[in-house]
């Protein structure tokens, strides 16, 4: 068992402290990447399709000097080829550092207690730590600062606002968010998210009307309404989220060139309009770019080679 091994499965695994140490060792990696990871390597264990977390994860070793092996969805099996806790003790044997994109959280939490090696979340049901590392760190390169930014997701409670809330929460950030009834993040992590917001100054505003959540905000979000695994409940959704449309009218209740955000895949016309994506005030591919330099900081700091990273 890897008890004393430190891992990222939750935003809330990181305090507020790492989450900022995480953003400033992200940015002198962007500065000026350094080959701090010489000789090691990174499993990417995927059981879900992917462009960024699979590309940027890549790009990132390579940038630290380190290498990857990706294992693609119906490679492994994970719990149905093999049990998870015997493919979690046989890579701990081949590589440094895993990160497991996977369908339930519970799969990588019980991944990680067998693990003698680091494992990071990249994308469950239920969250997406990395990406949210990424995204606050593009919204602090455009802003200069994060406390008391304030930043207006609209749409699905899915893992991408569940990790967006805890995290831009620890950090003092104004953070909003506008969901149809039935929809919000699950409520423990509402709990976490508003606990934080009270410890940084920041605060956690949960309504159920769009115009409400964005009247005035530094910074907007969406994602799609149907995630990955969800498909047939697409029709519902699209009925559920109809006045939830990232569009220019909701944009124009914002602060004049608030930053527009979202984590793609992007499905335009739905969530987001083709206008709004487009825009002089979409960060989209900032925070796409940004993915390589969040997760090169998770795994130098994973792997404690954060201290040898120069400013
Ligand atoms: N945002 C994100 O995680 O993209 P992929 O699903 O392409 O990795």
């Amino acid at each position: 068992m890897g008890a004393t091994v430190r891992h990222l499965l939750s935003a809330g695994d990181l305090s507020g402290e790492e989450i900022s140490f995480l953003l400033d060792l992200a940015a002198a990696l962007k500065r000026r990447p350094q080959r701090v990871l010489e000789g090691r390597q990174l499993a990417l264990l995927f059981e879900k399709p992917s462009l960024r977390t699979r590309v940027s994860f890549q790009v990132a070793m390579r940038h630290l000097g380190g290498e990857t092996i990706y294992l693609a969805p119906q490679e492994v099996g994970l719990g149905e080829r093999e049990a998870i806790k015997d493919v979690s003790r046989v890579l701990s044997r081949y590589v440094d550092i895993v990160a497991v994109r996977t369908w339930g959280q519970e799969i990588v939490e019980e991944y990680a207690q067998y693990s003698a090696i680091p494992v990071i979340n990249a994308l469950t049901n239920e969250e997406h730590p990395c990406q949210a590392l990424a995204d606050l760190l593009t919204v602090r390169e455009k802003k200069g600062h994060l406390k008391g930014v304030s930043l207006a997701f609209i749409g699905d409670g899915n893992n991408v606002a569940s990790s967006l809330l805890v995290t831009a929460a620890s950090l003092g950030m104004d953070v909003r968010m506008a969901a149809p009834r039935g929809y919000m993040p699950p409520e423990p992590i509402l709990a976490e998210a508003s606990a934080r917001a009270a410890a940084s100054g920041g605060s956690l505003t949960m309504v159920h009307d769009p115009s409400e959540a964005v009247r005035g905000a530094d910074a907007l979000y969406t994602d799609v309404w149907t995630s990955m695994g969800q498909e047939r409940e697409a029709e519902r959704r699209r009925i559920a989220f109809a006045g939830y449309q990232l569009n220019a009218g909701l944009v124009a209740l914002a602060a004049p060139g608030a930053l527009v955000m979202h984590d793609l895949p992007a499905h335009r016309g739905e969530e987001i309009t083709d206008e709004v994506m487009e825009s002089e005030q979409s960060i989209i591919f900032d925070q796409a770019e940004n993915r390589t330099w969040a997760q090169a900081a998770v795994v130098a700091f994973l792997l404690g080679a954060a201290h040898e990273v120069q400013g």
